[in-house]
């Protein structure tokens, strides 16, 4: 393969357009024309290591039935990954001090002692583990509650180190001694101190692949629903088509927990606000 050069990969009108496009119709990304540069670096390494010479092939390639693994592939490298533990704390404090203990009382009361969560794109997986955190800690003196988080994403890449549940140092610093304790193992990788999560979290989340922007596969409702920083990227159509969705999947009196940057004006929407960010159908 002959090394290509950065002025090889100029990024056309036409090729941004033909992206872009196959990005939104397949999971609602909005590549506006802001993100060219964005695209145009990122996706030029993928070009190189297949060995493409122009973005036009690699794009007719990853628009083929033989590049759909690697469509997966440019999918994950133009989305935005970045998350850390308890971010946004606002969501985890409004869940500790009031949401949680008052579900555990109107629940105790009917004696349905389940709580389902989703974590609708969850990243690397800090979030769910988050909100796992949260459940532990406020149901800490309660007995035979059922609780499961579900954790989604689009992207295979980091579902995966989700599920490994392995964090260097510098990621776990949001947490407290307390829950470092707890909740964590020291392990070595390769002779890399990184810290496990404890089979007490890791048994409440299960991850799976969904693109939120195909059917969901759910029979129940959830109680809680965390959907923050990715409708960033979305457009105000596919918002609204996504928050009615959130909507009829959440049980009464649920709550929907979006990013705060990320807000919910300009679409037509039944929830009661609560505070910043956050929602409930009441
Ligand atoms: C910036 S991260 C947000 C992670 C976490 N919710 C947080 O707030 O820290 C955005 C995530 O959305 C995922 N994503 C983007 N488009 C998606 C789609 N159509 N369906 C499901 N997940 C998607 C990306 O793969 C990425 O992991």
């Amino acid at each position: 393969m002959d090394v290509l050069t950065d002025q090889s990969l100029v990024l056309s009108d036409r090729e941004f357009q033909r992206i872009s496009d196959a990005i939104y119709d397949h999971c609602g990304i909005n590549l506006h024309a802001g993100k060219r540069g964005l695209v145009q670096s990122r996706l030029s390494k993928l070009v190189r290591r297949q060995g493409f010479e122009t973005f036009t092939k690699y794009i007719d390639y990853i628009l083929s039935d033989e590049g759909k693994e690697e469509f997966v592939t440019a999918v994950d490298t133009l989305s935005t990954n970045l998350t850390f533990f308890f971010r946004e704390n606002q969501h985890f404090e409004y869940l500790r001090q009031d949401y949680l203990p008052k579900l555990i009382a109107n629940k105790s009361k009917e004696a349905n002692k389940r709580v389902r969560v989703w974590s609708a794109a969850c990243s690397s997986g800090e979030e769910p583990y988050s909100l796992a955190i949260t459940l532990a800690e406020t149901f800490a003196q309660e007995i035979n509650w059922d609780i499961k988080i579900l954790a989604t994403d689009i992207s295979t890449r980091v579902l995966e180190r989700a599920k490994m549940g392995t964090y260097d140092i510098e990621r776990i610093e949001p947490l407290t001694a307390q829950q470092k304790q707890r909740f964590l193992v020291a392990n070595n990788i390769e002779g890399r101190k990184v810290f496990q999560v404890r089979r007490e979290l890791t048994d409440m989340v299960r991850f799976r692949h969904l693109n939120l922007m195909d059917a969901w596969p759910f029979r129940g409702r959830f109680d809680i629903i965390f959907v923050r920083n990715v409708m960033i990227y979305f457009d105000k159509p596919t918002q609204a088509v996504l928050v009615k969705r959130f909507w009829d999947h959440l049980a009464d009196g649920g709550l929907l927990c979006i990013g705060h940057s990320e807000s919910l004006t300009g679409i037509d929407h039944s929830f009661r606000y609560v505070q910043p960010a956050t929602y409930q159908k009441a």
